[in-house]
Parts: C-alpha cells; sequence; structure tokens
C-alpha cells in the first residue's frame, strides 16, 4: 500500500545544540549547567563521557548539513545555545556565537533545509542556574531579553520558532526526579519552574509579536498520552490526574491561553500552588502559540495505586496513579521505553478535537539502540528494525491526517548519534553512524529511507 503525504510536508530531524556542537567550553561560550555537573559527577555520565565530547557540529557544521542535504531533509530543528550567544545570560552577546550561528542558518537556507530553532533545549546558563534558574524571576526575564537578542540578530531568516523544547524535563529530571542537575526532590519547587517556564514562554512569545518578527513561533512539548488500565473509574481518574500534570500543565497555557481549572485546583487542594502575580493571566494568555511541536517517544500506562498515600510522605505526582506495565507491551529494550504506535494517532485526534486543530508537527520521534555496530553490513548498519518503526508510525500520522488533523511534518530524533545528556552515547538514534573515535560519518540503511520517503513524500509497504 502507498502512504502519500500533503504538499509540502515538512520531512526532517531534529538535534539540541549541547548534544551536537561539541566545544561546550571555548570560544566565548559560557557554561551550562551539564558543563558544571559532569565536572561535579562524572559518573553520572555514562562511561564518564561529558557535554564537551559531542558529535562536533561546532566545526564540522559545513560537512553536516551537506548530510541532510543528502537525506533529503527540506527542514532541520536544531538549537541556540543561550550561554554560547550570552555567556552570562544576560548582558554581552559572544560575537563568535553570531558568526557560528549565522553561518549555520545560511549554509541550510543555500541548501534548500528549512531551518527550525529552538531557544532552550535543556541548556541551562550556570550563571542563570547560580541565582536560582526558573525558580527566579529574573531569570524569566534575562529568558526573555535572550529570546528577542535571537529574534533581532537572526529573525530575519529563520522564520520556525520554539521557546522550548520539552519544558516538562528539566521540571522532572531537575526537580522531581533526580536526572538532571540540580538534583533536587520537591513538588513545590518543581511547581515553581514549571510556572516560571510557561511565563517565560509567553515572555518570548510577547516578543515576537511586538517585534512584528517574520514568521511563526511555537514551542515543542513532549507529549505522553496516558492510558488507563481499565475503564475501571478510579484507573480512569489516575489517567487523568497523568495527563493533567505531564501533559496538560503546558499543553493548556500555551494553546488555549490559561491552565486548566482542575489543575490549579489540583494544586490548591495540596497547598502546592506557585506564587502568582495578578499580571500573570495576561501574560499566560498572550503566550497562544502558532505551531506545536509534538514529541512523541512512549505512552504512558496508568492504574488507580494500590496502596492509600502515606500522609507524611513528600507530596509527588505518584499520590495519584501507580504505572502499569500492561503485559504483552512492545518494548524498546536498550532505552526500556514502550513502542506504542497508535499513541502518534491519538495525540493527533485529541489535539483536532480539544483544542481546535492547531498547526502542529512531529517535532521528535525515533528509537534508540545500543550496539548498533552488530548490525552493520558491507560497511554500513542495517537497521531494518528503525525503518520499521518509523513506517508503523507514518502510517498512524497518515490516518491522522486522512481524518482531518493539521499535522504538518514529521521530524525524526536524530540526524546523526548524539551524545544524551546523563545516557551520552549509550543509545544511537541517529540515520548517520558516527564513530566517536575517528569522527566518521556513515548514513545507516534508515537514513537512505528516509531519503528516498521524503523525495517521494510518500512510502510503499
Ligand atoms: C528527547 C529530547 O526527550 O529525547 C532529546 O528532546 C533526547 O534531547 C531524546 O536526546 C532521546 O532521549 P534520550 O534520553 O534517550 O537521549
Amino acid at each position: 500500500m502507498k502512504y502519500a503525504f500533503p504538499e509540502n510536508f515538512w520531512w526532517g530531524s531534529a538535534a539540541s545544540a549541547l548534544q551536537t556542537e561539541g566545544e561546550s567550553q571555548g570560544n566565548g561560550k559560557g557554561l551550562t549547567t551539564w558543563d558544571h555537573w559532569f565536572k561535579e559527577q562524572p559518573n553520572r555520565f555514562h562511561n564518564g563521557v561529558g557535554p564537551q565530547n559531542t558529535s562536533t557540529f561546532y566545526q564540522n557544521w559545513k560537512a553536516d548539513i551537506q548530510l541532510l542535504k543528502q537525506l533529503n531533509h527540506n527542514s532541520f530543528r536544531t538549537s541556540i545555545s543561550w550561554s554560547r550567544l550570552i555567556p552570562e545570560g544576560i548582558g554581552e552577546v559572544n560575537p563568535e556565537a553570531v558568526a557560528f550561528y549565522n553561518q549555520v542558518i545560511d549554509e541550510l537556507l543555500a541548501q534548500g533545509v528549512t531551518p527550525f530553532m529552538t531557544l532552550f533545549h535543556f541548556d541551562m546558563p550556570m550563571a542563570m542556574q547560580e541565582i536560582g534558574g526558573w525558580e527566579n524571576r529574573d531569570v524569566v526575564a534575562a529568558y526573555a531579553r535572550y529570546a528577542e537578542t535571537c529574534f533581532e540578530l537572526f529573525g530575519d531568516r529563520v522564520m520556525h520558532w520554539f521557546t522550548f523544547n520539552e519544558p516538562i524535563v528539566p521540571v522532572e529530571g531537575g526537580y522531581l526526579y533526580d536526572f538532571h542537575y540540580p538534583n533536587v526532590v520537591d513538588f513545590r519547587r518543581a511547581a515553581t519552574v514549571a510556572y516560571h517556564t510557561v511565563l517565560a514562554h509567553s515572555q518570548a512569545v510577547r516578543a515576537f509579536r511586538a517585534g512584528h518578527f517574520a514568521g511563526e513561533i511555537g514551542i515543542v512539548l513532549n507529549l505522553t498520552p496516558s492510558y488507563p488500565r481499565s475503564q475501571n473509574p478510579a484507573d480512569v481518574k489516575a489517567a487523568h490526574h497523568a495527563d493533567l500534570l505531564f501533559n496538560r500543565s503546558f499543553l493548556d497555557p500555551v494553546l488555549s491561553g490559561e491552565y486548566p481549572a482542575d489543575l490549579v485546583a489540583l494544586l490548591k487542594a495540596y497547598d502546592q500552588l506557585p506564587a502568582c502575580r495578578p499580571e500573570d493571566s495576561a501574560l499566560i494568555a498572550d503566550g497562544k502559540i502558532d505551531l506545536l511541536g509534538v514529541n512523541y517517544y512512549q505512552p504512558r500506562r496508568v492504574k488507580a495505586r494500590d496502596s492509600a498515600v502515606n500522609p507524611l510522605a513528600p507530596f509527588m505526582p505518584e499520590w495519584f496513579f501507580d504505572s502499569y506495565e500492561m503485559p504483552g507491551r512492545k518494548m524498546n529494550p536498550y532505552r526500556g521505553w514502550e513502542i506504542y504506535e497508535p499513541g502518534i494517532y491519538d495525540i493527533l485526534v485529541n489535539l483536532r478535537d480539544n483544542y481546535g486543530n492547531p498547526r502542529c508537527f512531529i517535532s521528535e520521534n525515533g528509537m534508540g539502540v545500543e550496539n548498533e555496530q552488530r548490525f552493520i553490513e558491507d560497511g554500513q548498519i542495517n537497521d531494518q528494525y528503525r525503518i520499521e518503526f518509523i513506517s508503523e508510525h507514518l502510517k498512524w500520522l497518515h490516518k491522522g491526517i486522512s481524518e482531518g488533523c493539521n499535522c504538518l511534518g514529521y521530524h525524526m530524533w536524530t540526524f546523526i548519534d548524539n551524545w544524551s545528556w546523563c545516557n551520552a552515547y549509550k543509545n544511537r538514534y541517529g540515520f548517520v553512524q558516527l564513530d566517536i573515535i575517528t569522527q566518521q560519518r556513515t548514513i545507516k540503511k534508515s537514513g537512505e529511507w528516509f531519503a528516498a520517503t521524503s523525495l517521494n513524500n510518500s512510502f510503499d509497504i
């Protein structure tokens, strides 16, 4: 059967500054929380590999953009590093960073690859973290100024901006589950960080609109559809709470301009509401986006809690649900994530039916696999599992589009095997294999498959 996609569909992949640039401590760049944390605790990073050793995009940008072209990408998302552009977070702009991002943007455009730019992909400048990070409203103002600087410097050529990539991840990682710096476990502080991130997003959107910059502005959210174990009301309620806390806490403000009333009521009931100012509601209302990026990796399966909550235990999202390991679910054994392709369709239908069918695209979807060298045949990784992963997701995406969902493109995570936060190079996601010693790049079978799909704007199966 042939699956054809709408005209001008965006085919491409995503990456981020810190995960690809390397040179995390040179060329005028300020440190991020990742550089700092790596220095403090290198053992938290797989094989002790830190952010200094990422895939050298800072030097090899031109050749890498050639590879994007070979993969027939018509679009590519990466991020600007705040601490490379403004080393202290506020104040002076680093001219070497301006030159670097100018070259990258110009070359992408020259090669016919539309640049999609994210302003914040997990890489908080250390100077900003030292004054409290997202817990401090001064950092919200500093971020808004940084965003405005990016629009002023690059807004004549970048037409698709994203304020944040997966803003809930630094909340979960840094303030709930200890997988990002500053390794705090405290729901109230997490709620403040999440709230201030929404304010920062809205400030940036305001600045974008006030400056009348061309193009559009959005955000990239990782949406994890929450499925209850059963239709039993207690399980359904558990799924509702998980959805509220992990999806709607960002989705509703950016699409509807306000928080869900039941989320506010829930946080109030448990005395976890962050401090708000009277002017915040108007600001949040101004943060409505033009374009939503959806990162989809896995669903969340939940059930009602097996045991009552101990009211003396610290408040956590898990007060409302237990996770549920559905028997027979398909897993990616390497990353430990479930593979559930219909989830991509369910997300699109939810956006269509409950959020007015916003302009959106799949901004990340991908499969991390360990030791891919064992699949080398004639010098090339034959990653049939990844081709199957992509095509199965694309079939569900295609169904969504044929039923009226407003999905404009599909970007894979990721272009080249890159450095992945604490997992470093453990799981490989790329269309292009990276030899981390020689830095040699070799296109995998999935890269060839994707290049053909993009060229034909369709695939047969
Ligand atoms: C997304 C992020 O959450 O998933 C990427 O936007 C990340 O930055 C990717 O690398 C894959 O996750 P991980 O943890 O396996 O690298």
